[in-house]
């Protein structure tokens, strides 16, 4: 019944930090962490080195302002984590192994850092 998986399908857009390259667009089952998704497809920007433990902080991402609001609000093990990210967190800041990409998730737009280290 693949037909079923593939229409509930979750399209999210990463950008690079660089501007000028080209945004990556993945598709996603619900249920999966940003991160799973962006590791899955082998996708440069997400280092996720701790495979989801909230002890690495290299699965950092920012998303775009509309969307922030519509994510779940994060714990403070991810808070408190924030404050270990390579590049200096933002309003936007999120960890990607702590969103998990939902129905109403479709067509996040979120940027890469220039790095996780
Ligand atoms: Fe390590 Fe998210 S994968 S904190």
């Amino acid at each position: 019944r693949a037909f079923e998986r593939d229409a509930l399908m979750i399209t999210i857009h990463l950008q690079p930090h660089d501007p000028t390259q080209a945004v990556h667009t993945l598709q996603a089952q619900p249920g999966q962490s940003l991160m799973q998704a962006a590791v899955d497809a082998n996708l440069p920007g997400i280092q996720a080195d701790c495979g989801g433990l909230l002890t690495c902080a290299t699965c950092h991402v920012v998303v775009h302002g509309d969307w922030q609001s519509k994510l779940p609000p994060m714990g403070s093990d991810e808070d408190g984590m924030l404050a270990f990210t390579a590049q200096t967190r933002e309003a936007g800041s999120r960890l990607s192994c702590q969103i998990e990409l939902t129905e109403e998730l479709d067509g996040l737009q979120v940027t890469l850092p220039a790095s996780q280290y």
